[in-house]
């Protein structure tokens, strides 16, 4: 079957659901994919308001070894940090409202040289996201829980979903 969000000629070749009960776990799930994140890859995020994305890209930084403290780039759009050598870029798209306006934040060099991405509200992105990527949906739930749907298109991707090691968050 294929997945209604399929980027066009790439297949959704790995999913992975899981449950986050706190912050901790969330963050925890963001370091083991940061860890697992070897090579070039985008983490497109999706949620509402107050779902996790933020918590989850700290957690990404902390797994790629980032020790400069991550803020969000709600407001700067766009934050940019040094990994050992690679460089984490992480973009907060809530305020750009369509693909037209995403040159105004100089994408193409952002994709081009940001070895992990890390998008918020990537829809903001449409067809503009890269195409191998990993997908993360965080859904909200009573209090703190969140349901957190992972989707890995091409193969570099689906390997870093394949060697996620996972300790705070239950899979379903
Ligand atoms: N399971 C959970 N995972 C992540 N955050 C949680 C969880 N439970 C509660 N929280 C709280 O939810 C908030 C998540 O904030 P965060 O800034 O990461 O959201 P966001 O999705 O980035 O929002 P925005 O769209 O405004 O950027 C934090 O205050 C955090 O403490
Ligand atoms: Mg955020």
């Amino acid at each position: 079957m294929t997945d209604r969000r399929s980027p066009s000629g790439v297949r959704a070749k790995c999913r992975l659901t899981l449950e986050s009960h706190d912050e901790l776990a969330t963050r925890e799930l963001g370091r083991a994919l940061g860890v697992a994140c070897g090579g070039r890859v985008c983490v497109a995020l999706r949620g509402a308001l107050g779902a996790g994305k933020t918590v989850l890209v700290k957690g990404i930084a902390e797994g790629l070894g980032v020790t400069d403290h991550v803020t969000s780039p709600t407001f700067t759009f766009v934050n940019e940090y040094g990994a050992g050598g690679r460089r984490l870029t992480h973009v907060d798209l809530y305020r750009i409202e369509s693909e037209d306006d995403l040159e105004s934040i100089g994408w193409s060099d952002v994709v081009l040289e940001a070895d992990v991405l890390a998008v918020e509200w990537a829809e903001h992105a449409g067809e503009e996201l890269p195409t191998a990527r990993i997908d993360v949906e965080l859904v909200l739930g009573s209090g703190d829980e969140r349901r957190v749907e992972l989707r890995a298109y091409g193969d570099e991707a689906c390997g870093v979903l394949a060697h996620l090691s996972l300790s705070g968050a239950d899979h379903t």
